[in-house]
């Protein structure tokens, strides 16, 4: 391992050495978006603690936000490439490059992005898991290594971001998140994980949101002064990855912070049905970006970004059949049986940002324009009881 790690750090430290780029693309409701995942709770649980009843009251709980399955790294990918392609464990997986994700989305108008998670080694390091001085992993690619299992980054799976020099160098430390905050470039689209004590994930509920509590209070003041944040428009959001029971639909809290929620809205509550996917059509809608042509581009926007930007949200014409418990096939389900090759997206979708599927993945799947595709414009949701359906892409 300690090859591999050097050579990482090798490669993260070329290429991590870009000067950070500091220009600043307006949204239409919020110019920064950084969302922070704890891990396994129910909603039900969350709200009844009092470190996040603290937070609440400065933002806007989301009281209708559905994990997409179990267990957690399916949520990751989904959360950034708009599905989990049937992911139905933590094991390593590599996503071939062949699927895009957010990050190519962002990069069609020089949205900068990051994902910071705690204690990861150094830019861009991508074996699965770190050591501490004590001899315990904290930082996790995803799980596998020790029989448990807390996914932990969003993106490193995905080999149009892994094998790319650029986009490594946004994977970083929560050290230079403090770094970057201090200099007043912390990027415009930002993932962010907590070690495996502070997500809750080898620790309790209450520890995770003390954590959470101390370390969003400071972020949340609107002081141009002090916090580099308050300069630019920023939503902030805390969410889960999956519930902590396997026996209901998945129903997780989510909240938001910052100073790019309306003072009006400050502890309220949004009853809007949102998943993972909705973070991907929100930052869509508020930068009028194009879409994936996967389960992105049917996905609710929150809803005081769609109140600004004039996009209708609506519950799935399926709801009552709502479980997202159980992975669908997929090409990266473990079971021969339900395996599937990567779908084609559906090149004929329009976003929550008004716009088309992204032009390179036109440019990738057009030989697959005329085959089936399990993505539509109807917002329903899939899961391994209610499977996804194949339709011609319209
Ligand atoms: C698939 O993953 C699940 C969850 O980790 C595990 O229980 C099951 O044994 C795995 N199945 C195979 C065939 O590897
Ligand atoms: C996408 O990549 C996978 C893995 O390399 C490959 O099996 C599949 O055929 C590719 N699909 C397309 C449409 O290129
Ligand atoms: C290692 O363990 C000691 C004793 O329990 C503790 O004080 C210290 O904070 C631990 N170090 C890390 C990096 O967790
Ligand atoms: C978390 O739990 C796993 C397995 O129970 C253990 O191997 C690992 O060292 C723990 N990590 C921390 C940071 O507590
Ligand atoms: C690597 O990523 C950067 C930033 O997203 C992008 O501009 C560049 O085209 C990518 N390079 C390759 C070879 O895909």
């Amino acid at each position: 391992m300690s090859n591999n790690f050097l050579r990482l750090l090798l490669v993260g430290f070329l290429v991590g050495l870009a000067p950070a780029n500091s220009a600043i693309f307006p949204g239409r409701v919020f110019d920064r978006f950084i969302s922070i995942w704890l891990e396994n709770q129910d909603f039900a649980q969350v709200i009844k603690d009092p470190d996040f009843a603290i937070l609440k009251r400065y933002g806007i709980l989301q009281t209708r936000y559905y994990a997409n399955t179990h267990p957690s790294q399916p949520n990751y990918l989904a959360s950034v490439a708009g599905d989990h392609f049937g992911l139905n464990h933590d094991e390593s997986v590599r996503v071939p490059d062949n699927v895009s994700t957010i990050v190519d989305v962002l990069e069609t108008r020089g949205i900068s992005w990051a994902g910071y998670y705690e204690h990861m080694p150094g830019p861009g390091y991508l074996a699965d898991f770190s050591l501490d001085a004590n001899g315990t992993w904290d930082y996790v690619k995803k799980h596998n290594q020790r029989g448990e299992s807390p996914a932990t980054s969003h993106f490193a799976s995905f080999d149009s971001i892994n094998k790319n020099g650029t986009c490594l160098a946004q994977l970083r430390s929560f050290e230079a998140f403090k770094r970057d905050l201090a200099a007043g470039t912390v990027p415009q689209y930002v993932m962010m994980s907590p070690d495996m004590r502070n997500d809750g994930h080898n620790t309790t509920l209450e520890y995770a949101t003390k954590w959470a509590r101390e370390f969003l209070l400071p972020l949340l003041k609107d002081d141009k002064d002090k916090n580099s944040l308050g300069k630019e428009r920023t939503v902030i959001q805390l969410t889960y990855d999956e519930a902590d029971s396997y026996d209901q639909p998945n129903r997780i809290a989510s909240l938001l912070l910052g100073t790019g929620v309306p003072k009006s809205l400050e502890g309220t509550e949004d009853a809007t049905f949102y998943t993972h996917y909705s973070v991907l059509a929100t930052a869509q809608s508020n930068w009028d970006l194009p879409n994936l042509g996967r389960y992105d581009a049917a996905a609710n926007v929150f809803q005081f970004v769609a109140d600004a930007t004039g996009h209708a949200n609506r519950d799935p014409a399926n709801l009552a059949a709502l479980d997202n418990s159980l992975s669908y096939a997929g090409f990266l389900h473990n079971e021969t049986a339900n395996q599937l090759p990567v779908p084609p997206p559906n090149l004929k979708l329009v976003g929550a940002g008004g716009q088309g599927v992204l032009p390179m993945v036109q440019s990738i799947w057009k030989e697959l324009a005329g085959e089936k595709s399990p993505y539509d414009s109807s917002g329903n949701v899939y899961d391994g009881k209610t499977v996804p359906v194949y339709r011609p892409q319209e």
